[in-house]
């Protein structure tokens, strides 16, 4: 337990410039300070581990973007999950469990409004993946009320081996579908059909991509759930079936040149075949979240879900953890444990 005299030293990473394209380390800086004591209402939480997400790079920008901005100086926005090691809250202990926004820092004092308590029967690491906000509820709800897949029909994810895609998959398999991911590289590809169990793979930095979706899915795609935009996009709609459904999650090609996005080119197969593409975030779906979270909670208590996890150990690692994500080499959830 944390007291006045033995309080630890936060290690955190903070901005020290805006990003110019892509994410790279000088972009960082890495400073200690004394935790914080907490203040009414606060506790002090020692961070156990960081998820990677790809919203953390449009909060790098010189200008306000969908999620927020970083002032420079301040600590990188993250979302975690630790345990409270000193409270000033009631109803808060130290040793409870907690997820939250907590930054990319080792501890964290904050209020408990910001704060979820969680079930510490589980690995604490599965509140970010599998069941976290942004990878497991973000994949469950885009493929079931924004993709509304149905047994029986054919889906396509890109970005199929990160942590959406490695969820938006499964769920989609789970749910009784066809399903092909796109990702890069033969490893991947194998990770895909092997370790997550759906049923083909395509590695588009090696194949080309149009055929190879035509020779899997000769009848088109009643599903694409997109996590990358840019040209897998239209390929993507150009195979799109009647009636079909492109749920877009995320477009992160274009993330390095926000102000400059390429869009679709064939959004005329839209019309042509009576489908429609709808954008989400997983925020429009707060209502949906008991079910969605029962439902996964459910599916991982059965060992049906699998959220392979990429740990990278140390706070300082946090930028090459966030260059390393952007750069695809890692598989499923990519965390930084402190
Ligand atoms: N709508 C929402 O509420 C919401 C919430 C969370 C996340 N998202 C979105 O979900 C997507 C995935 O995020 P995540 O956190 O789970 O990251 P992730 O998929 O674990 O990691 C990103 C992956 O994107 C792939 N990638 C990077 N640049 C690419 C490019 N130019 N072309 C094709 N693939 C590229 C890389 O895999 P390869 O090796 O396969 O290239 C990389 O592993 C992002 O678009 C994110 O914005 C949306």
């Amino acid at each position: 337990m944390s007291t006045a005299t033995n309080r630890p030293v936060n290690r955190k990473v903070t901005l020290l410039k805006y990003a110019d394209g892509p994410v790279t380390p000088d972009m960082f800086r890495l400073e200690e300070e004394p935790a914080r004591e907490p203040g009414e209402g606060e506790v002090l939480v020692e961070t156990d581990s960081i998820s990677i997400d790809a919203f953390i790079r449009t909060s790098l920008n010189d200008w306000e973007g969908f999620h927020m901005q970083v002032p420079l100086g301040g600590v990188i926005g993250a979302l975690a999950v630790g345990r409270v090691i000193e409270s000033n809250a009631k109803g808060w202990e130290p040793g409870d469990a907690v997820s939250g926004p907590l930054g990319a820092q080792s501890f964290a004092t904050v209020p408990t409004g910001m704060l979820q308590k969680v079930d510490d029967s589980l690995p604490l690491s599965t509140y970010l993946g599998a069941l976290g906000l942004t990878t497991g509820l973000t994949a469950f709800c885009g493929m079931r009320y924004v993709g509304q897949v149905k047994e029986g029909e054919t889906v396509l994810v890109s970005g199929a081996a990160g942590a959406v895609g490695s969820i938006a998959g499964q769920v989609a398999k789970l749910d009784g579908a066809k399903v092909i991911g796109i990702a890069g590289g033969p490893d991947k590809v194998k990770f895909l059909t092997e370790t997550l169990g759906i049923d083909a793979g395509i590695d588009y930095k090696n194949e080309n991509v149009a055929d190879r979706v035509k020779d899997l899915a000769p009848k088109g795609i009643d599903v694409f759930f997109d996590n990358v935009g840019g040209e897998i996009l239209d390929v993507a709609l150009d195979n799109i079936r009647e009636r079909g459904r492109v749920a877009i999650c995320g477009a992160i090609s274009q993330y390095d040149d926000h102000l400059n996005v390429r869009g679709p080119s064939l959004y005329l197969r839209l019309a042509e075949r009576y489908a429609r593409m709808e954008g989400f975030t997983v925020m429009h779906f707060a209502d949906k979240f008991p079910e969605a979270f029962a439902q996964l909670g459910q599916w991982v208590a059965e060992g049906k879900l699998k959220m392979p996890e990429h740990v990278v150990d140390g706070i300082e690692s946090f930028p090459d953890a966030l260059i390393t994500m952007f750069n695809g080499g890692h598989m499923g959830k990519m965390l930084v444990k402190p």
